[in-house]
């Protein structure tokens, strides 16, 4: 039986991957070299610093751990004064109707992102008192596909992995949740998120009875 729910935040209830890939091809262009909105998929789900490096592969850059660490913050300081802008209209579609729709049902209710900005995120588009526990890049030490942020958000809301949920748009994010042992919910496309119990386009087609059929 199904007790709790959790949300990837990028890609699942808003759509910053925009807002990531321009301060990116900022950094890049900065660099020396372009960043395309095809490379950017590589970089969904995946973690500041692990991203920066994919991004230097790219570019044919190498550069020294303290210069790569202030690179990384300089792309976040771009990053941050664009979700700064959020508002609640870049809610995606259904996901707080559907964030809602689960705690009316008795249904707990997590965040499990590896963004560090997450808080920021959630407080600007006005959705913070939806969630009963908030895990994100500054509480887990082990990137996806390790299930490591979804079992810390099972054990915060006091419930079984094989009680969840999870809803996640990167294919990091899907394996990570198999691999907590739960069920999970695509955010995309079947041919890319192979590994999902089903996929769906986006949270506006998601509703509580087929929880209960994964
Ligand atoms: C993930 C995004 O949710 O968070 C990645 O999909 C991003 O693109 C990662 O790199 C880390 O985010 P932040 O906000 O800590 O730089
Ligand atoms: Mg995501």
């Amino acid at each position: 039986k199904i007790k709790a729910c959790i949300f990837d935040l990028d890609g699942v209830i808003v759509d910053t991957a925009v807002y990531h890939y321009q301060a990116w091809k900022r950094l890049a262009n900065q660099l020396g070299f372009d960043f395309t909105e095809h490379d950017n998929e590589q970089l969904k789900g995946v973690s500041r610093v692990r991203s920066l490096e994919i991004i230097l592969a790219i570019g044919g850059v190498t550069k020294a751990e303290a210069e790569r660490e202030e690179l990384a913050t300089l792309k976040n300081t771009w990053y941050v004064d664009m979700i700064g802008k959020m508002t609640p209209d870049e809610i995606l579609p259904g996901a707080k109707e559907f964030l809602i729709a689960c705690r009316d049902a008795g249904l707990k209710t997590a965040l499990g992102s590896a963004s560090k900005n997450s808080m920021m995120i959630l407080d600007k588009v006005g959705i913070t008192d939806l969630f009963d526990a908030i895990v994100d890049g500054n509480k887990v030490s082990a990137a996806k596909p390790d299930p490591e942020v979804f079992i810390k958000g099972a054990a915060e809301l006091g419930v079984e992995p094989s009680e969840c949920v999870v809803f996640e748009d990167a294919i990091a994010g899907v394996e990570a949740g198999k691999n907590g042992g739960m069920k999970v919910v695509g955010i995309g496309q079947p041919e890319v998120l192979t590994k999902a119990d089903i996929v769906l386009t986006g949270l506006d087609k998601m509703t509580l009875d087929l929880l209960d059929t994964l």
